[in-house]
């Protein structure tokens, strides 16, 4: 427990990062209300809109800062037009690179389907779903795969012309988010929805692929270690289907990188759309937390966004924080976050355009930021 404190760095980023992330910050303000707040926010600017004007990502300072920060939150990063010369896209040393430099193997995505919370299939299918069907975690490794910087072009221009991306698996790499995966799926109360199995779905292409096969190995060794957990297993082209046509199979379910990134998108479908979905990145001392929703640029401006992913941002840095340093001020208030939240869905006051409602993303800040007052810390 760190009684100073906890140092949170925040990078509100491109579009309507901001925007959401000032109704975070609003939020968190309101949980701090009446007492010492447990935490001290710094703001730093960075990203794409940053580049085009200052032709650099972020300031050195921004960076020192958030690899000494106790938690990070970022926003979102990317803007059309911003891309640093060797054409990657600019702001990804907010994202990427954080990844990378602080080792933040396991990207953490909940997708839970809240009471309240509707979804955009339209018809016979609006009702598959429930909040009885989908509640799972991915576990997506998130320092190699195909994300390894490795990759090139040769014969720029001609008629040969040849892009590579190199895909490495390591032992270390698979071994450490399948351990991941596995000690969520031991602690996660209620399992599967289906039938409560403590379950790890392994999602991989092992039918062909080498370092498929090599994740799924892995993910067998590791796995005999917890023999509670039921070892279970996809291909990524079949579970796309199951995970749309039977979420509640599933409790964890681990990828490699890439597989990861593309199942994600498709599980916050399930969870109401990417207003809701939200991120954490985890290291060994270190973690960042974003909505992965992005930057937006046609809805930037308008306040009209969804903030719900922020707020489950926040509400995994307080949790984690509150593990990791044993305090349970934090988790305590990871707690009363996630109940105003759930209240303030399940009553529809906070419904935003792609929920169908009419309410700004800084009224929704309001009413979640209200609600966390009337629940009692
Ligand atoms: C995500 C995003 C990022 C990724 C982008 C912004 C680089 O899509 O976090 O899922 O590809 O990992
Ligand atoms: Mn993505």
């Amino acid at each position: 427990m760190k009684e100073a404190g906890y140092d949170l760095a925040v990078f509100p980023g491109d579009g309507t990062g901001p925007e959401v992330v000032r109704e975070g910050l609003k939020v968190l303000a309101a949980l701090a209300e009446g007492g010492p707040a447990p935490w001290h926010v710094s703001e730093y600017p960075g990203g794409g809109q940053y580049y085009l004007l200052r032709g650099r990502e972020w300031e050195p300072e921004a960076e020192a800062a958030a690899h000494r920060a106790d938690a990070v939150l970022v926003g979102a990063v990317g803007w059309p037009g911003a891309q640093l010369p060797n054409g990657d896209l600019a702001g990804r040393a907010l994202i990427l690179g954080l990844r990378e430099k602080l080792d933040l193997y396991a990207n953490v995505r909940p997708c839970r389907l809240y009471p309240g919370v509707t979804h955009r299939i339209s018809g016979a299918y609006r009702d598959v779903w429930s909040p009885k069907n989908v509640d799972l975690v991915i576990v997506r490794e998130n320092t190699e795969g195909l994300y390894t910087p490795a990759r090139g072009r040769l014969s720029r221009g001609g008629e040969t012309e040849v892009a590579i991306d190199t895909r490495v698996i390591t032992r270390r790499g698979a071994e450490r988010i399948v351990r991941y995966a596995f000690e969520l799926a031991h602690e996660r109360p209620g399992g599967a929805p289906e039938d409560g199995a403590r379950r790890a779905t392994c999602v991989d292409k092992s039918n062909v692929l080498e370092g498929c096969r090599f994740f799924r190995e892995t993910f067998d060794r590791v796995g005999r270690e917890f023999p509670e957990v039921e070892r279970d297993y996809a291909y990524v082209d079949a579970f796309t289907q199951w995970l749309v046509r039977n979420p509640e199979h599933y409790s964890v379910v681990v990828a490699p990188n890439m597989m990861g990134d593309i199942i994600t998108d498709l599980a916050a479908v399930l969870q109401g759309g990417m207003g809701f979905a939200a991120g954490a990145n985890i290291g060994v001392d270190h973690a960042m937390f974003e909505p992965v929703h992005g930057s937006s640029p046609k809805h930037a401006g308008k306040n009209q966004v969804n903030p719900f992913a922020t707020f489950f941002a926040i509400e995994q840095m307080l949790r984690w924080l509150g593990r990791r340093h044993a305090d349970p001020r934090l988790t305590g208030q990871a707690d009363r976050l996630e109940r105003a939240i759930a209240r303030t869905l399940a009553d529809g006051t906070a419904r935003t355009y792609d929920q169908g409602g009419t309410v700004s993303t800084s009224g929704a800040g309001d009413r979640v930021a209200a609600r966390v007052r009337a629940e009692a810390g």
